[in-house]
C-alpha cells in the first residue's frame, strides 16, 4: 500500500551546512523496533536539556507519533513527532538529529513530513518550544507569548500528565525544562474543499 510518509533513499543537499559532501538518508514512520535507538539519539539532548528526557515506555506509548531517518545502513540518524493537542493544533517534538549528521537536510525532511502529517489530519496550528529559533522560522513558524487557546482548551489540558503539555501551558513545575526556550507556533494554510484531510489518506 502507498505510504505518504514513505520515502525512497533520497540525497541531502548538495553540501550540508557544515561544508561536508552530502549522503544518502531515508524518512519514514517509526517502528517499534526503533524505540531504543531513538532514546539513545534523544539521550544527549535531554542530557542537555535541549530535550525532555523519557522513559523508553513513554517512546513506545508514542511510537506512532514519530518519523526516523535512516542512513544507507540502516542506522537511525533523526527523529521527530507530531503530538496532536485538541482539534486544530498538534506540537513538533522531540526532533533530534545525529551531531555528525547536523546540517545536512535531515532535520529538515522530518520537519516537512510531520507538517504534512498535520495537514493531511486537518490540523490548523503548530507548536513548538525550541532554542532552534531560526531553523523553525525558514518554515514559517514565528515567536509567540502566551499559550495560544481559549480557556475553556487550557483547562482541559490542564487534566493531562503530559510533560510536553505541561511546557505548552507553561506550568511552573516544568519551568526548569522551558527556560531559555523560545515558544513558536505556525498556521497551516485552510486546505480547503476537495483535499486529503479526513478523506481516507494514510496519514
Ligand atoms: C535543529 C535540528 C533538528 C536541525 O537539523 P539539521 O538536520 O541540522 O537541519 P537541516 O540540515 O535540515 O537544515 C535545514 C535548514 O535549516 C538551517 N538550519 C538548521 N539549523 C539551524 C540553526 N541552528 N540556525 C540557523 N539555521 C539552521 C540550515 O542551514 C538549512 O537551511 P537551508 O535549507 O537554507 O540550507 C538539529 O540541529 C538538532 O537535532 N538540534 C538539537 C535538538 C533540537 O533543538 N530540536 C528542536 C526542538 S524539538
Amino acid at each position: 500500500m502507498d505510504d505518504p510518509d514513505q520515502q525512497p533513499l533520497a540525497s541531502a543537499a548538495t553540501t550540508g551546512r557544515h561544508g561536508r559532501p552530502s549522503q544518502q538518508f531515508r524518512v519514514r514512520p517509526a517502528l517499534p523496533r526503533d524505540v531504543t535507538q531513538i532514546r539513545d539519539l534523544v539521550q544527549p539532548y535531554a542530557e542537555s536539556r535541549i530535550l525532555i528526557a523519557k522513559e523508553l515506555v513513554a517512546y513506545y506509548e508514542s511510537v506512532q507519533e514519530f518519523v526516523v531517518a535512516e542512513d544507507a545502513t540502516g542506522r537511525l540518524i533523526g527523529c521527530g513527532a507530531l503530538h496532536v493537542m485538541w482539534s486544530d493544533l498538534a506540537e513538533v517534538r522531540t526532533l533530534a538529529v545525529l551531531p555528525t549528521w547536523v546540517g545536512h537536510g535531515v532535520g529538515a525532511t522530518i520537519l516537512q513530513q510531520l507538517l504534512d502529517r498535520a495537514a493531511r489530519m486537518g490540523l490548523r496550528r503548530v507548536f513548538c518550544l525550541t532554542f532552534e529559533v531560526d531553523f523553525f522560522t525558514g518554515y514559517g513558524f514565528r515567536p509567540i507569548a502566551g499559550t495560544p487557546v481559549d480557556g475553556t482548551v487550557y483547562a482541559e489540558l490542564l487534566r493531562s500528565h503530559d510533560d510536553g503539555v505541561a511546557e505548552f501551558l507553561d506550568l511552573a513545575r516544568v519551568k526548569p525544562n522551558t527556560l531559555g526556550n523560545t515558544r513558536m507556533l505556525l498556521e497551516l494554510p485552510d486546505p480547503g474543499p476537495g483535499t486529503d484531510a479526513g478523506s481516507g489518506t494514510t496519514l
